[in-house]
């Protein structure tokens, strides 16, 4: 696949992707190993959301991620393992080494009554049987969800619910800093509400007591010394389903993006390639889990797809200590590193004096993602990690694009802190102002759509279409709606300005605020809960609860410590409000709509803009919910 290598190179490719997109993307989609060729680049109607790529077209992912790469770069590293401890050695799979592994464990699965078309959860720790699972499910045909092992019970059940998986592989537990998740333990308790899964394979690694279910539970590694390494990929259509990840929005549960198999794969290797300038031989790291989008895309397939070394590690950033990430880096040699915005400000405020240890001269190119990145952490980050000499990629994307629609190409693009750029080619961005209408020219301020599909966009939301033509397609016809608001400056260059909508991003995780009140409001005391975001050094969003609660409450420090828990127990830590306020009314409207802009703006303690409050059912609220800010 070829590389763009300088600015004006960029301009024309993106001429020629507007110009001519079927024929842009067929050229990416050459090199890669078809077992059929497509007979059609596009079929596409946003106003039904329906998007095909590469119609006809046959194909297994893993056969480009893995078989292709056994001729040139068999003995070439695939996957880096660093885990948890650094006292653990670190672990190296090699292309060949990987390719085994997964066919085995593909093998596993095929003798667990897994076949092409069923769904199969996997909620493990960030260990490489993680990534061969995943590949396993891709070589069988079976289609991954991939749970993030910080979620509950209750999240986990409800996902393996959605899509009715057959098959959930998970471990005793896993590593993190210096705690251990009670992986299986949790899985348990998911499982008793789970009728279709038949099978649980579990994963050896904190060899703590766990329970166990005959006949329903398996230990991996005696299901894979059953096998042999003979693995024959199972022929895939371009269009089926890959993966199902689920994703918070602004209504309801969690919906599960669907992506299918060619477009995803051809978008994930040149992505990868061009805007990281990925040069044969180096070793990416890139800090997600494998259970968000970005290690999907950016540690399993993008990599693998284009025959790099992958990082993995195990732990966080702070274990043992805040120079962690430092230390990988110099130990593994790492060329190009990719994080979030919300760890380099938690390292920053960690101190210098973990940053100096290191040498950090093997690092070529840096990237960040997941959330805007403020100028001062971009400094930071440029200053102190790429010593002034690493291009900085602020990479923009979501769960449903699949892989970066707005960044930079290293070294390539001019760079401006905290700005995502220009778009790739192949991404037709819009500004649209609240009717719809184009907002055009630079030096302007919009929602951001984009108006023709790429290779690795959303294909569905799993088991109910009509959600993802509502939630994506339905606000302004013809386009694809991201959520974001966004400038466009004067030289055209995009920066995101946030959700325009009821989610919050805190951390770089992404949260509904439904999501959050429900939870909430699952406590025995608590009457009506309204969430917002505002704005936290640390986190990028932290999450702001009002509660309104029945009778006196003698304890407050009690009930919110109980909140809490009863948030982590039906979603997960992530999603703890960082703010409890105990109030005894909410700002509605005679309609009954709760004012979410008046309790925003209290929250973000801007109180000379709390606008007309007369229009409220009952203004006294408000005065009350801003003496008792916490
Ligand atoms: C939302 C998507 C992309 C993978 C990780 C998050 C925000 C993401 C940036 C960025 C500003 C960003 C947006 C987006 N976001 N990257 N570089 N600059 N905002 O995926 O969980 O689906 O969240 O994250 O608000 O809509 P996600």
């Amino acid at each position: 696949m070829k590389r763009i290598t300088t600015i004006e190179e960029y301009h024309t490719e993106y001429a020629k992707s507007v110009k001519n997109p079927e024929a842009f993307w067929a050229e990416q989609a050459a090199d890669f190993t078809w077992r059929k060729p497509w007979k059609e680049v596009l079929e596409w109607n946003f106003e039904k959301a329906e998007t095909k790529w590469f119609v006809g077209g046959k194909l297994n992912i893993t056969e480009n991620c893995l078989d292709r790469h056994l001729a040139n770069r068999g003995n070439q590293t695939a996957i880096l393992w660093e885990p948890n401890s650094p006292l653990e050695e670190a672990r190296k799979i090699s292309y060949s080494e990987l390719h085994t592994m997964v066919c085995r464990m593909t093998n596993v699965l095929a003798q667990n009554n897994i076949k092409k078309g069923d769904r199969v959860c996997i909620y493990m720790p960030m260990v490489p049987e993680l990534a061969v699972t995943v590949l396993a499910c891709a070589r069988i045909g079976a289609i991954h969800s991939v749970v993030f092992a910080g979620f509950s019970a209750k999240s986990l059940s409800d996902r393996i619910n959605d899509s009715e998986c057959k098959m959930l592989i998970t471990a005793d537990g896993g590593f993190r800093g210096n705690k251990t998740t009670p992986l299986k333990d949790i899985a348990d308790e998911a499982l008793l509400s789970t009728p279709s899964i038949e099978t649980v394979l579990v994963h050896k690694r904190t060899e703590q007591n766990i329970n166990w279910t005959e006949g329903r539970d398996k230990w991996l590694h005696s299901e894979l010394a059953k096998v042999d390494a003979n693995s024959v990929a199972t022929e895939m259509d371009a269009e089926d389903p890959l993966f199902i990840l689920y994703t918070s929005g602004s209504t309801g549960k969690p919906k599960g993006v669907v992506h299918s198999t060619a477009g995803y794969m051809v978008y994930a290797d040149y992505t990868f390639r061009n805007v990281f300038q990925y040069k044969e031989g180096e070793t990416f790291f890139c800090t997600a889990d494998v259970g968000w989008i970005t290690g999907h895309s950016y540690i399993v397939y993008g990599p693998l797809l284009a025959g790099a070394t992958s990082l993995m590690f195990e732990g966080i950033p702070t274990y043992p200590d805040a120079g962690r990430f430092w230390e990988i880096i110099d130990k593994h040699q790492v060329n190009i590193f990719y994080t979030a915005p919300t760890a380099i400000r938690s390292l920053e405020a960690a101190g210098l004096d973990f940053v100096k240890p290191y040498k950090l001269d093997s690092l070529r190119v840096l990237g960040s993602v997941g959330e805007p990145i403020n100028e001062e952490a971009w400094e930071w980050y440029n200053h102190n990690i790429g010593k002034g000499r690493c291009p900085i990629v602020d990479t923009w994307w979501q769960t449903e694009t699949g892989g970066i629609l707005i960044s930079p190409l290293a070294g390539i693009t001019k760079t401006k802190p905290s700005f995502a750029t220009l778009p790739l080619p192949g991404v037709q961005p819009i500004l649209v102002d609240s009717d719809g209408k184009e907002i055009v020219g630079n030096g302007v301020e919009g929602n951001l759509c984009i108006k023709y599909p790429w290779p690795s966009i959303i294909r569905t939301t799993y088991g109910d279409h009509e959600r993802c033509f509502t939630n994506y397609f339905a606000t302004y016809k013809g386009l694809y709606f991201t959520g974001d608001g966004c400038k466009r400056d004067e030289d055209g260059y995009y920066r995101i300005t946030g959700r325009v909508d009821d989610v919050l991003n805190v951390s770089g995780h992404r949260l509904g605020t439904a999501e959050i009140e429900n939870a909430i409001d699952e406590h025995p005391l608590v009457i009506e809960t309204a969430v917002v975001g505002y704005p936290h050094d640390i986190k990028g969003q932290g999450v702001y609860a009002y509660i309104i609660c029945s009778g006196e409450i003698a304890d407050e420090d009690k009930l919110k410590k109980e909140i809490n828990e009863t948030v982590t127990k039906i979603i997960g830590p992530i999603a703890k409000p960082d703010k409890i306020q105990l109030v005894k009314g909410l700002p509605k409207t005679r309609s009954g709509k709760i004012m979410r802009r008046i309790l925003r703006k209290i929250a973000e303690n801007d109180m000379a803009n709390l606008g007309d409050t007369s229009t409220l059912l009952d203004p006294d609220v408000v005065a009350d919910i801003v003496k008792g800010r916490v």
